[in-house]
Formats: structure tokens, sequence, C-alpha cells
């Protein structure tokens, strides 16, 4: 029978790797846009790697919550899970935890579904992960045990230094392999 210790060590340690794995998925997903190879990896490379990383943030996710929920610790429900804001025990830090697992859920469900919906549809939809991302950062910043320690805060600002140069990047008039194209039949 694994102890409690050992739960609470699994379900913070997979906290953390969900959210690195998160960030990287958020970082390639923005790169993606780019239609560029990117980082020596092909242009599909890139998209493979960012679906990977989601997929494996998705099983580190469901691991941390599975573990928590065991775990007597925090003494969560199963509704604390799907509902937010609804727990006892650090209710709004954790309540962010449960609304970006809501909304990971909407992501994952409509990446299966792509093909049916429409890219259009999708890709509004998919528009949620400028959201999720930092509702989980702030819910792991706000609630983790860890969220103090030197090699945490050093975690934390990695991911949030990653996903601004991404971000910036993505802002830059040239990142698009086509712009100055699309700009000329445009005129
Ligand atoms: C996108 C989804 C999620 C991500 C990326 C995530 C990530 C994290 C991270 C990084 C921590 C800090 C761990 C530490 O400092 O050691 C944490 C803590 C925690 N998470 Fe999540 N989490 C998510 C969803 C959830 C959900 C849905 C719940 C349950 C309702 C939950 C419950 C908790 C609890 C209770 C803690 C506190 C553990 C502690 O005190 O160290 N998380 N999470």
């Amino acid at each position: 029978m694994i102890s409690n210790e050992a739960l609470w060590a699994l379900g913070r340690g997979t906290g953390i790797t969900a959210l690195v794995m998160l960030t990287v998925s958020m970082v390639l997903g923005v790169l993606t846009r780019s239609g560029r190879p990117m980082l020596g990896l092909p242009r599909f490379g890139v998209l493979s790697v960012h679906q990977f990383a989601s997929l494996a943030a998705t099983a580190l996710i469901a691991l941390h919550v599975t573990t928590l929920v065991i775990d007597p610790y925090a003494q969560l429900d199963l509704v604390d899970v799907i509902i937010p804001f609804g727990g006892s025990y650090e209710w709004l830090w954790v309540g962010l935890g449960t609304l970006a697992l809501d909304l990971m859920i909407v992501l994952v469900v409509t990446a299966l579904l792509r093909h049916r919906l429409g890219h259009r549809t999708f890709r509004v939809v998919h528009w949620a992960a400028y959201a999720l991302w930092p509702i989980a950062l702030a819910h792991g910043m706000g609630s983790g045990t860890d969220a103090g320690t030197v090699w945490m805060i050093a975690i934390d600002i990695a991911c949030i230094a990653l996903v601004v140069s991404a971000i910036a990047l993505r802002l830059r008039a040239d990142f698009t392999e086509f712009s100055d194209n699309r700009k000329v039949a445009l005129r």
C-alpha cells in the first residue's frame, strides 16, 4: 500500500511536471503558427511535439488530481475536481486548478473532434489555451507547498520566460512564413 507521504509527493511532483509539459505545449503551439521549421524541428515536427506535450500534460494532470483526491491531506472531493471554488482546502488557488482542468478538458475534446467541428470553430475554442496556462501557473504558485522554494521559483520564472518569449515572437510582423505574400495579395 502506497504511504500518504508518497501520495502527497506524487501529487505535487505530477503537478510540477504537468506545468512544465503545459509550458512546452503552449510554446510549441504558439510556434506552429509560424509555418516555419523551429528549434531544429521540421514544421510538422513542431506540431507533433506540441500534440505529444499536450497528451503528456493531460496524463500528468489526471495523475495529479487522482493522487490528491486519494490523499487524505487536502481532503478533496470528486466534486472539487470538476466544479471550481467549492472546496475547503485553499478554495481560491485549488479552484483555479479546477478551472484549468475544465479548460483542458474542453481543449482536448475539441482537438480530438476538430475534423467534425471545422477548422474555424476549433481555432476559436483553442484560444482558451491562452487563459488555461496562466490560470494553471497561478494555481501552482498559490497552492503549492513548494511554491516558496528557490528551485520552484526558478521553474516558474523559466516557464514564464519561455511563454512570454514565444508570444513576443508571435507578435512580430515577420512571424508567419507567408505574412509578406499575404499583404501583397491583399493590396
Ligand atoms: C491544468 C491543471 C493543473 C496543473 C498544471 C496543476 C499544477 C500544480 C502545481 C504546479 C502545483 C504545485 C505543486 C508544488 O508546489 O509542489 C499544484 C498543487 C496542487 N494542486 Fe494542481 N494542477 C492542476 C489542476 C489541479 C486540480 C483540478 C486540482 C484538484 C481540484 C488540483 C489540486 C492541487 C492541490 C490540492 C495542490 C496543493 C499541493 C500542495 O500543497 O503542494 N490541481 N498543482
